[in-house]
């Protein structure tokens, strides 16, 4: 027993910032910015929260999956922005869509967040413990970015993305694994709210996302092959029974790093950070949700979906689509 996806979603904010945009804000360029990261613009909200975007691609993914809101038994948002401590986003998202009867929590991840989401909803299913998840990944990262540190707030943008999914006897979801490294917790951070109370007041050391860029690239291009040959192994697949990757939309260049470890031409490596940036969380459903609308998912098809990010955190699903 697995789950496959039966039904995507995607949302994205009205408002568009390309890279000249940026470059009247801080001191960089449209040829810096490509050459190094592979995005040209990115979506910024200016009133889009996460749990609109989250409610807006889960009703796009219900209705794609041909599904009333009231059978949805889990209900999973992976986000590390999220607009409220309390209530979670989850139960927001719930109240949005009159998804009167599923259970709802967030999930924070970082970046592997919504991977994540999906194994946890495969474990609940395949448990016996419900019949189908609505999983979301929705990020409003440029509250969290520094506006004056051109190293971060050139990489990011606002989105979100959601699966519908639903219990299945053969395909769908093959194998996954997931790994944290909490050791590397500094590479890649942003504090929450500081302690402060009537007998302590600590201020926030990094209020927004602070990075080191060379770290965060070298993991990845080193533990992401190796968990997709992993998550491939336990399949019982080859690199070359893949038709598509589709993975973190963090770089270009990271992802190029990949496909060489891999020995897999770039031709199979789905991309859209050139148009939205990298979402986080969003990422990877958003990308499974134009690459679904655009017709280049075929039922059959072998999929390789992973994630990477802060934590660290990174993680791989091989899906039969
Ligand atoms: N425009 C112009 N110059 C810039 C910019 C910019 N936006 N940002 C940094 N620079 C400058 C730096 O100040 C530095 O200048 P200096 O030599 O005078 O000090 C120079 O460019 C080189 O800086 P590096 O940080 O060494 O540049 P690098 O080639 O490593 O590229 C980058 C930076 C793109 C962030 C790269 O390290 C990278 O891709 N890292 C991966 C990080 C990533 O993708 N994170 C996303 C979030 S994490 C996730 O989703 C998994």
């Amino acid at each position: 027993m697995s789950i496959r996806i039966i039904g995507t979603g995607s949302a994205l904010p009205e408002h568009q910032v390309t890279n000249d945009d940026l470059a009247q804000m801080v001191d960089t360029s449209d040829e810096w910015i490509k050459e190094r990261t592979g995005i040209g613009c990115r979506r910024i909200s200016t009133g889009e929260g996460v749990v609109s975007l989250a409610a807006d691609a889960c009703r796009k993914a219900l209705e794609d999956g041909g599904m009333e809101a009231s059978r949805v038994e889990l209900l999973l948002v992976a986000t590390c922005t999220p607009e409220k401590g309390i209530p979670c986003a989850a139960c927001q998202v719930q109240e949005r869509l009159g998804a009167t009867e599923a259970v709802a929590f967030d999930l924070n991840a970082a970046c592997a967040g919504f991977l994540f989401a999906l194994h946890t909803a495969c474990a609940y299913v395949e448990a016996g413990i419900y019949r189908n998840a609505l999983v979301t990944g929705s990020e409003v990262l440029s509250k969290i970015v520094d506006w004056t540190d051109r190293s971060t707030c050139v990489l990011f943008g606002d989105g979100a993305g959601a699966v519908l999914v639903e219990r299945c006897e053969e395909g769908g979801i093959l194998a996954f694994v997931q790994h944290s490294d909490g050791t590397k917790g500094d590479v890649l951070r942003c504090d929450g709210r500081p302690l402060s109370n009537p007998y302590v007041d600590i201020p926030a050391e990094a209020p927004f996302v602070q990075m080191d860029g060379r770290e965060v690239f070298a993991f990845a291009v080193r533990k992401v092959p190796a968990s997709i040959e992993e998550a491939l192994g336990k399949a019982g697949l080859q690199v070359e029974d893949v038709d598509l990757f589709v993975l973190h939309q963090a770089n270009r260049r990271i992802l190029e790093g990949i496909a060489k470890r891999l020995g897999a031409d770039m031709g199979r490596f789905a991309m859209n950070l050139d148009r939205v940036g990298n979402m986080s969380s969003a990422a990877i459903p958003v990308l499974l949700d134009e690459l679904n609308r655009a017709g280049r998912l075929k039922r059959g098809m072998k999929l390789v979906l992973a994630g990477f990010g802060a934590g660290l955190t990174y993680g791989t699903s091989v899906l039969q689509w």
